[in-house]
């Protein structure tokens, strides 16, 4: 199996090309992260999104009356979301969040849905919190919102390829997506470092199926940093000159543990 510390941006951009055109399908749905951060933002302020992808946080925040501005490396994923981040008024920036410097503060940044998980290696994790922590202004909060680790991470034989849904697109077709999460090696280690890694092959596959019966099917492959413990994101806010304010396990505001999110609030340490 390839090492998934050879991914490479190019790589991750031929990936989300094949999922773009079914993100919205695959996340409109999902309402609730952005109800949670429209409760934490107040018109009127400076919003900074890393990772904005088609906008589905970003825009919201927008058209709450936020100044929003949307980074995103990927040219595929902004140009899903662009109608609809011109729309709300969202200034994009097309760039790679770990080496951001748009020489602007703002009162609250965010690292929506498991984006924070696209980042693999340690060295990337601690350039982005230190973007963050650039970008932050003096009362400003970051918040940071990923997969609360699961049994599954670490198992390296976990059930392959599950039904995740069923929808209709907006072109008629019924579309099934299946996803399945398969633990990397990394070729260099033993098992234990292996495990250790946290590193997962995720894959998604939508089967569109038109009206005739034709089916198109589209598989995407791509690595994410599983098993990311509330312990090792306090190290690494702590090395970023941050400071938690607070952590939670859901988009209600779960306390941590008691649901399938982890989500930390933080502010500069100093
Ligand atoms: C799971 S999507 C989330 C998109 C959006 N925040 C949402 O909640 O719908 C992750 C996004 O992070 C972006 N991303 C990953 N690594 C990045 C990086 N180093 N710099 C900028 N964007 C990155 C991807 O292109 C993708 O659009």
């Amino acid at each position: 199996m390839d090492d998934p510390l050879n991914w490479s941006a190019d790589d991750q951009e031929q990936a989300l090309r094949a999922i773009a055109p079914w993100y919205d399908l695959d996340f409109g749905p999902l309402t609730d992260d952005v109800e949670m951060l429209q409760g934490l933002a107040v018109a009127g302020q400076r919003v900074l999104e890393l990772g904005a992808g088609s906008g589905r946080i970003a825009a919201p925040l927008a058209q709450m009356g936020c100044e929003v501005t949307a980074v995103d490396s990927s040219e595929a994923m902004l140009a899903v979301g662009e109608p609809r981040l011109k729309q709300a008024g969202v200034n994009v920036v097309s760039a790679d969040m770990r080496c951001l410097h748009l020489g602007a503060e703002f009162d609250l940044l965010v690292i929506g849905l498991s984006t924070f998980q696209h980042l693999l290696r340690r060295q990337d994790q601690l350039a982005t919190l230190g973007a963050a922590r650039r970008h932050l202004d003096a009362g400003g909060r970051l918040l940071i919102d990923w997969t609360a680790p699961r049994p599954d991470d670490i198992d390296p034989s976990p059930p392959f390829m599950q039904l995740e849904w069923l929808r209709r697109s907006d072109s008629g077709e019924m579309v099934t997506k299946s996803a399945g999460q398969e633990l990397a090696q990394n070729r260099t280690c033993g098992d234990a470092l292996d495990r250790a890694l946290s590193v997962a092959w995720i894959t998604y596959q939508y089967d569109a199926v038109d009206e005739v019966g034709r089916l198109r099917r589209t598989l995407a492959r791509f690595p994410l940093r599983v098993n990311l413990t509330v312990g090792e994101m306090a190290g690494l806010l702590a090395q970023s000159g941050l400071r938690p304010i607070d952590w939670f396990g859901s988009w209600d505001l779960a306390p941590a543990g008691d649901g399938d999110r982890l989500i930390v609030l933080a502010k500069a340490a100093s």
